[in-house]
């Protein structure tokens, strides 16, 4: 069987853990109010996230979050009446999820773990939801990972991912601190996904082409340009608006936010 690398795994907790740490710095702490909590764009996309999630049918099923971050899922499902157990690789995100549930008094179970080799028992649980995290993870981790998640998946259950996608092939980007981020086509999922048994059974784009060109210069905070104040204010405001439209009327493969949902063991469409 394939190992993770120690070096591997030793930087991409470094990463988290510090990413984490400056989270805390941020008012309410989430992992979206870090920077991007004012961006009219993530904002939409996260209620976008929310919209999709309130479609399935979450009422006592045993729900596993991998790569949970601050937490913000694993509450969203348990109120909703999930049994829900959140993973991660970095202890300082935990902390800070443990908190957020203990706050509002929610019993929820958060264990460290990589997502490659959880060690939960065979078909265990109902859905495994992944936001935002296969995308930090390169193909033989990816590979590990939808295994894992096949092992421990139910027949019949559902793996909910939610991922930035590339239209035609892989796109690699990599943040100041060496953190890649994946944006893979949607092909690629599906073939990964199918060799461990999961067919697409649903599937969305929040389509932003027009965001991501026109606003991705302005985001990326390594790449960002400086756009008078006037404009900073209204730019981001008419280009949500011009996604949310493009969203409406056009469903794309392309660049965005790539929701799917893979059914393991089945034949059928949903
Ligand atoms: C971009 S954050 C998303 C957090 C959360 N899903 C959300 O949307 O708020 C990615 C999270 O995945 C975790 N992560 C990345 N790769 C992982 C892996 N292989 N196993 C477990 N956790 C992982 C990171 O520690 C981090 O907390």
């Amino acid at each position: 069987m394939e190992m993770l690398s120690k070096e591997m795994l030793k930087n991409a907790i470094g990463y988290w853990d510090n990413r984490a740490q400056s989270i805390i710095k941020f008012k309410g702490g989430e992992f979206y109010t870090e920077r991007k909590a004012s961006i009219p764009y993530y904002i939409y996309r996260r209620n976008k996230t929310l919209y999709l999630m309130d479609k399935l049918d979450v009422k006592g099923k045993n729900i596993l979050e991998i790569g949970c971050g601050t937490g913000y899922y694993c509450r969203y499902l348990k109120k909703r009446g999930g049994e829900v157990i959140g993973v991660d690789l970095s202890n300082n995100m935990l902390k800070l999820a443990k908190k957020y549930a203990k706050n509002s008094s929610l019993g929820i179970l958060f264990l460290k773990n990589t997502a490659e080799d959880m060690g939960f028992k065979n078909e265990s649980f109902d859905m495994i939801l992944s936001v935002t995290v296969l995308q930090h993870n390169e193909n033989s981790r990816l590979k590990m990972i939808v295994r894992e998640m096949s092992r421990i998946l139910k027949r019949g259950g559902k793996a909910i991912i939610f991922e930035d996608i590339a239209p035609k092939k892989i796109e690699v980007r990599m943040d100041k601190k060496g953190m890649i981020q994946l944006f893979r086509p949607v092909g690629e999922y599906v073939s990964i996904f199918k060799r461990y048994d999961m067919k697409l059974t649903s599937h969305v784009t929040l389509s932003s082409p027009f965001y991501a060109s026109a606003m991705h210069p302005y985001n990326y905070i390594h790449n960002r340009v400086h756009i008078p104040p006037c404009m900073e204010l209204i730019y981001p405001k008419i280009c949500v608006e011009i996604t949310k439209l493009l969203d409406k009327i056009w469903q794309t493969e392309g660049a965005g936010m790539g929701y799917f949902v893979f059914t393991k063991g089945c034949d059928e469409d949903d």
